[in-house]
C-alpha cells in the first residue's frame, strides 16, 4: 500500500506492510518512532516500535535516515498532535542498510546549491518530492487542457538540420571523428557526416509543428529543447521541455486568449491537485504564492502593445542597469517591472519590432513591427513566446533572405504558403519556468530533475 492512501484512511483491525526510506528516527525508552516516506505525498508515516513487542535487536542500530525499509503493522489513532494515523508496528525488516556516518543527506535543512550537487539523493528531501509531484500533475494537466479542446499532441523531431529560431544557439550532433580529423589535418566536410549535412538538437518544435496545424488545424508538442545561450542566470537551462500549440485559423487575438486560458488551467489545475505540496511550497519556499497564483487565475491578464510597454519603461522612476529605447529587446528587469509594478498581474506583450524578433512571424502593416505576443509574469519576466505567422510566401521568402537564412534549407516550410495558407499562431511555454512560477522556487535549476547548463552535466 502507498502511504498517501493510508494517511486517508481509517483505523481497522487488518495487517498491512508498506515499503519506503526512513526519514527520522526518534528513540525513546520504550518506543522507537520512524517517519517512513515512499514519496507518494509530502507527509510521512508515523511507525511505532514498541521495544516490549518486537524484538528489535541488531535492526535498531540500522534504523537511520535513508533506510529502505518493510514494515508491517497495523494502522492506529495516533494520539500525537502532528498525525491523525500511525502504525503500529508488528515486524520491520531493513531492505537498503544507509550508514549514518556516510549517508549525505541528515535531518537538518540542506541548502539547494549543496542539493545541486548531489542531485541523485535530493528527490529524497521534502522540496525536490514536491517538486517532482507537482511537475507530474502539471504535465497531466497540460495533456488534459489541449486533449479537451480537440488538439491533437504531435511529436516533433528532436535532431534538425535547421536554425528554426534564427537565433544561432545551437548544440552541433556530429559523428565525424573530430579529435581524428584534427590531428590528420583533415578538412571537416559535412557531406560525409551522418546525416550527409551540418545538424544540431533542435531549440523548437515549432516549425514542424505548422506542417501539422496546416492539415490537423489544432495541435501542440510537448518535449525537450536545446539552447547553448551561455546564460548563467536562474531562469535558463540548456536542456528545457517546451509546450508548442499551434492553431490554423487562429489570429493573435485567439493566440492570446488561449495562451490565457491555458496558464489559468494549469494554475487551477495545480492548486486543486497538489494542494499538500503547494501548502509546503507557501510555507517554506514563497509566502503568499497560493494567493498569487489565485489572484492570477481571477485577472485578465493586461494586453500592450510594446511600444506602450517601452513608454512605461522610459516614464519609470527606477533606475535599470539596462537602458531601452524603441527597437531594444526587453531585458528581465523591464518585463519584471512592468508586470510587478505597472500592472501587478500577467501582461500580454504585442508588436514588437520586427528586427528583434523571429522571422516566421507576421508583419505588421507599418513595415517595422511584428505580430509576436509574450506574456510576462511578476518574479520571472517572460514565460511565453509566441506569434501569429507570416503566411504570405513572398513577404516571409524576403524577411529570411534579410536575415541571411538559406530559403532553400527551408523549402518545406515555405511549401506551406505556397499550398493552402491561411493565417495561424501559437506559442511557446517554458515548462521548467511554469513550475518554477508556480511553486515560487528561485532557481531554475532546482525544478527541473537533471539540470544541463554551462559547465553543468553530471547526473
Ligand atoms: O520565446 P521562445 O524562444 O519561443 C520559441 O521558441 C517559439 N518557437 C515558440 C512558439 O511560438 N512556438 O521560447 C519560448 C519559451 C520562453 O518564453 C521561455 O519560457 C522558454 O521557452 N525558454 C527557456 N526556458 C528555460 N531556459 C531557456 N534557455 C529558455 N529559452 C526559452
Ligand atoms: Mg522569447
Amino acid at each position: 500500500m502507498r502511504i498517501k492512501e493510508l494517511l486517508n484512511s481509517t483505523p481497522d483491525d487488518q495487517e498491512i506492510t508498506i515499503q519506503g526510506w526512513i526519514r527520522t528516527k526518534r528513540d525513546s525508552k520504550n518506543v522507537v518512532f520512524c517517519a517512513i516516506s515512499d514519496g507518494s505525498c509530502m507527509e510521512n508515516l508515523q511507525a511505532v516500535l514498541d521495544k516490549e513487542k518486537i524484538n528489535l535487536g541488531d535492526t535498531l542500530s540500522q534504523l537511520n535516515t535513508g533506510a529502505g525499509v518493510e514494515v508491517t503493522g497495523k494502522l492506529a489513532t495516533s494520539p500525537g498532535k502532528n498525525q491523525q494515523v500511525e502504525l503500529s508496528v508488528s515486524k520491520i525488516s531493513i531492505i537498503g542498510d544507509a550508514p549514518g556516518e556516510t549517508y549525505p543527506l541528515q535531518k537538518k535543512r540542506h541548502s539547494f546549491e549543496f542539493l545541486r550537487e548531489i542531485a541523485h539523493l535530493r528527490p529524497r528531501t521534502n522540496t525536490f518530492g514536491a517538486v517532482a509531484r507537482v511537475r507530474n500533475t502539471m504535465s497531466v494537466a497540460i495533456h488534459k487542457f489541449f486533449q479537451d479542446r480537440g488538439f491533437l499532441y504531435v511529436h516533433t523531431p528532436i535532431i534538425t538540420a535547421v536554425d528554426a529560431e534564427g537565433a544561432g544557439e545551437m548544440f552541433q550532433v556530429t559523428t565525424l571523428p573530430i579529435e581524428e580529423m584534427i590531428k590528420n589535418g583533415d578538412k571537416i566536410d559535412y557531406g560525409d557526416d551522418f546525416f550527409g549535412k551540418r545538424t544540431y538538437l533542435a531549440v523548437t518544435g515549432q516549425l514542424e509543428a505548422e506542417v501539422y496545424a496546416m492539415a490537423l488545424r489544432d495541435v501542440y508538442t510537448f518535449g525537450p529543447t536545446f539552447r547553448a545561450e551561455n546564460s548563467n542566470t536562474t531562469r535558463h537551462l540548456a536542456e528545457f521541455w517546451m509546450i508548442e500549440p499551434e492553431m490554423a485559423f487562429c489570429d493573435i487575438n485567439c493566440n492570446m486568449d488561449t495562451a490565457e486560458a491555458f496558464l489559468k488551467y494549469i494554475i487551477r489545475y495545480v492548486l486543486d491537485n497538489c494542494a499538500e505540496d503547494m501548502e509546503f511550497f507557501n510555507s517554506w519556499i514563497q509566502k503568499g504564492v497560493i494567493e498569487n497564483l489565485e489572484k492570477v487565475i481571477n485577472s485578465d491578464f493586461e494586453r500592450i502593445t510594446y511600444t506602450e510597454a517601452v513608454d512605461h519603461i522610459l516614464n519609470a522612476k527606477v533606475d535599470f542597469e539596462f537602458p531601452v529605447k524603441w527597437g531594444s529587446d526587453l531585458q528581465s528587469e523591464h518585463e519584471k517591472y512592468l508586470s510587478e509594478k505597472v500592472f501587478d498581474s500577467p501582461v500580454i506583450v504585442t508588436d514588437y519590432p520586427r528586427d528583434i524578433k523571429a522571422f516566421y512571424m507576421k508583419q505588421n502593416d507599418d513595415g517595422r513591427t511584428v505580430r509576436a505576443m509574450d506574456v510576462l509574469v511578476p518574479r520571472l519576466g517572460e514565460i511565453i513566446g509566441g506569434s501569429e505567422r507570416e503566411s504570405d510566401l513572398t513577404k516571409l521568402e524576403h524577411r529570411m533572405e534579410e536575415v541571411g537564412l538559406n530559403t532553400e534549407a527551408y523549402w518545406w516550410y515555405l511549401d506551406l504558403r505556397r499550398f493552402g495558407s491561411v493565417p495561424h499562431s501559437g506559442f511557446g511555454l517554458g515548462f521548467a519556468r511554469f513550475l518554477q512560477y508556480i511553486t515560487g522556487m528561485q532557481n531554475i535549476r532546482d525544478v527541473i530533475p537533471f539540470p544541463r547548463n554551462v559547465k553543468m552535466v553530471d547526473f
